[in-house]
């Protein structure tokens, strides 16, 4: 069925790929975003590449009234607007919380005064904190290590209470492992504000020479080359496992999380060496210190959306790699 769904944060890194991968699926999109860490090309890209238009509005989800009026003849809310930096959430700890814990109460206050009771969140692998079982299911402990994590945790605490206070709701949260990737035709990329928090865009950088080297954090983990392993997901598959969920909304009730990865490592100097291939550059490296509260390992358990969502990501860490180094190219 198609439906209208809102996008929060859609002009965002892995909104934008969302917004054309519904648009693609059939469902009308709409997106409110207020642009603190993106800007409004990223619209007239997401148009490109689904080579449809998307109703776009700037401002704030924490603005009330205007989620109200936006969410008019909604059917379903993909909420992503949130702050990310980790480092910046410990300097800035109030600013996360009143953006990404402020904004989520108050969408969902005018969600359930619109009576629109339809809601997928973007949640994270840093729910789990230092997990000792990797690969990591659902089911694992969760906790957090910084500011951040701890948003992710407290919307998913409030999900579930707001999911067993009214049965109308519908709502799942996808716990992203390490969003890479571009879409691949190169019209979307990533481009933060700032400098880049993530492995991938420093790798990129300096593929490309805007940054001197990939600073290495630690290479004396528990690992097979010591290196950190994360489970690396290409945006495009992330991308269809929200047109799963908003698929799946209709015929389920509550609150539920997913995993949403491939299930297997890929360590530091191992995604540095895809980027090598993609690219054809040589990526200069230093190992440094390893970076207090990071993980040795961090790998899904993505059997659960598998089995109940119907979704299976596809692509590769190479993959990944190609489409990143083509979107930097144009
Ligand atoms: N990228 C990752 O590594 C990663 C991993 C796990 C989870 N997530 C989560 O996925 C979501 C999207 O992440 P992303 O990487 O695309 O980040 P992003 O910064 O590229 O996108 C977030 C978008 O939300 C917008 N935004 C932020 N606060 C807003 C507000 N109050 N009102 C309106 N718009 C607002 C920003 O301008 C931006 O366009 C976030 O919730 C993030 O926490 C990201």
């Amino acid at each position: 069925m198609s439906k209208r769904v809102l996008v929060t944060g859609g002009a965002g890194y892995i909104g934008s790929h969302v917004a054309v991968e519904l648009l693609h699926a059939g469902h009308e999109v709409v997106i409110v975003d207020n642009y603190v860490n993106s800007s409004p090309p990223a619209i007239t890209a997401i148009e490109a590449a689904a080579g449809q238009s998307v109703t776009t509005i700037e401002g704030d989800v924490g603005d009330r009234d205007l989620m109200l009026v936006t969410l008019d003849g909604v059917d379903a809310v993909v909420h992503m607007a949130a702050l990310k930096a980790v480092g910046e959430s410990v300097e800035k700890p109030l600013a996360y919380y009143h953006n990404n814990i402020g904004g989520l109460v108050t969408l969902l206050d005018a969600m359930a005064e619109a009576e629109v009771f339809q809601f997928v969140f973007s949640s994270s692998a840093t729910v789990y904190g230092d997990a000792k079982e990797v690969p990591i299911p659902e089911t694992a402990p969760l906790s957090a290590t910084n500011p951040y994590g701890q948003t992710k945790l407290m919307a998913e605490q409030i999900l579930r209470d707001v999911a067993i206070s009214d049965d109308r709701w519908s709502i799942l949260a996808l716990r992203y492992f390490n969003p890479v990737g571009a879409h691949p035709s190169g019209i979307i990329s990533e481009a933060p504000k700032g400098k880049p928090n993530n492995l991938m865009p420093a790798v990129m950088a300096a593929a490309r020479g805007d940054l001197d080297k990939v600073m290495v954090f630690g290479d004396d983990y528990d690992t097979p080359d010591g290196t950190g392993m994360r489970d690396y997901i290409h945006v495009m598959d992330l991308a269809s496992g929200h047109v799963a969920a908003i698929d799946g909304l209709d015929s389920r009730q509550g609150f539920d999380a997913y995993n949403l990865g491939l299930g297997s490592g890929v360590s530091v100097l191992e995604l540095i060496a895809a980027a090598e291939r993609a690219s054809g550059q040589t990526i200069p490296r230093e190992i440094v210190d390893r970076r207090p509260g990071d993980v040795a390992a961090s790998v899904a358990d993505p059997s659960r959306a598998q089995t109940e969502l119907g979704w299976t990501a596809t692509y590769t860490v190479d993959q990944a790699c190609e489409d990143n180094w083509r979107s930097q190219e144009r």
